[in-house]
């Protein structure tokens, strides 16, 4: 990586302002119920504190909307943090300010303060100069591991870096974009690519980059619709983009051009509605009759989705291949979590569906890496610049 590296940083007895992602799901009592995120900046963290450094740890989380909200304060992220650290995580009730400041001023080497929710002002997602300013006004070096909001160019990822520096990546940044820097330069093929989801157009940027180095592109979710419509398959009551066929023929056309494999499915698990009431019927050909919804793909495409999947030495997915979340149409998803699993190809799994479709099956021990960034490991894949991840110092 062109970037400098925490590893490159004498942090002795520095304050070092570092961005991580404790963006994490809370229930409606405040407890957090999957820490992933936080569990994966431990090594950044417990590197930094070994090497004497005055941690101070900032991060978003919820959409507050620039206000703050109690609903979505970081305290119980620093509460999880110092359990998994066994020792003492400080935490500020505000992320700038004059307590702030002094918080930060009294630590000592290898102590850690984590700031309260940054989205709590408005400034943050402005990419506020001021803000920007009084966020770096307590540290001397700057650290982002926070590669699940390095699509973003807010105070905390951006705009910070032009007050403080030098401004290296963590542990967890580099990691991320290792695995999928590899993914788009030099990828070992044959290279499969998984694109599910609802919409064409979410993942139309994904598509469009994977066709420049893709060998494979197995289409699933509500977006196979729009394409099997598109070709001109009746696709009875699925769900559909009538705005975006030209744009699947466009993809389809261009794909045919550089020889890469569109796959489609061949046949479906349809329902009426999509409601887990719902039945379940599996219709063994590519077109749906007429008031049946396609919800997963069906046994047929599956085996040919897992056999492309075998022959694979490199896996990218990205996109559930049904509406997963519903028990009678998650066998698509599932099987194709499993065939990811037993291949032996680098597979690479980013974006919050496909992560937890690999939970659910329980297989994501047998996954080269999961990316922590849903919205950032999107973008990357898509050929899209990374603010958070420009911003950062060169390495000399
Ligand atoms: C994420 O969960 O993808 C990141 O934390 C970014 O969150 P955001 O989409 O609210 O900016």
């Amino acid at each position: 990586m062109s970037k400098l590296s925490i590893r490159d940083l004498d942090l002795k007895g520095k304050r070092v302002f570092m961005r991580v992602d404790y963006n994490v799901p809370l229930n409606d009592a405040g407890q957090i119920t999957d820490d992933t995120r936080i569990q994966a900046s431990l090594p950044t963290v417990q590197y930094a504190l070994h090497r004497g450094a005055r941690l101070i740890l900032a991060s978003h989380l919820g959409r507050p909307k620039g206000k703050p909200n109690p609903k979505m304060s970081l305290r119980p992220a620093a509460e999880r943090l110092s359990k998994l650290l066994s020792k003492p995580v400080a935490f500020a009730s505000d992320c700038v300010g004059a307590e702030v400041e002094k918080q930060a001023a009294v630590l000592k080497d290898g102590e850690i303060l984590l700031l309260e929710n940054l989205r709590f002002h408005p400034e943050e997602e402005k990419n506020d100069p001021e803000f920007s300013r009084q966020l770096a006004a307590v540290a001397e070096l700057y650290v982002n591991d926070a590669f699940g909001s390095a699509h973003r160019a807010h105070a905390s990822t951006e705009g910070i870096t032009k007050f403080l520096s030098p401004a290296a990546a963590g542990m967890l940044m580099e990691k991320e974009l290792e695995y999928l820097g590899k993914a788009v330069e030099h990828p070992e093929r044959p290279y499969v690519a998984i694109v599910g989801g609802a919409k064409v157009s979410d993942k139309i940027e994904l598509l469009q980059n994977l066709l420049r180095f893709a060998d494979t592109i197995l289409v699933g979710g509500a977006m196979a619709y729009t394409f099997l419509k598109a070709q001109g398959v009746d696709v009875g009551a699925s769900r559909v983009e009538d705005d975006k066929l030209d744009m699947a023929r466009d993809v389809m056309k261009f794909g045919e051009r550089r020889t890469i494999k569109l796959c489609l499915p061949s046949d479906h698990v349809v329902a009426d509605k999509i409601d887990a009431s719902a039945k379940a019927e599996i219709v063994g050909t590519r077109g749906i009759p007429a008031g049946k919804m396609g919800v997963d793909i069906g046994p047929q495409t599956r085996a040919e989705y897992a056999g492309e999947i075998a022959r694979a030495k490199t896996i990218v997915w990205n996109g559930p291949m049904g509406v997963f979340e519903i028990d009678q149409f998650a066998q698509g998803t599932l099987e194709v979590a499993r065939a990811v699993a037993a291949s032996k190809a680098v597979s690479i799994v980013g974006g919050g569906d496909s992560v937890a479709a690999v939970h659910k099956a329980g297989v994501e021990s047998q996954i080269s890496h999961i990316s922590t960034g849903g919205g950032a490991s999107l973008e990357f894949l898509s050929g899209l610049k990374l603010p958070g991840v420009e911003a950062l110092t060169e390495k000399k």
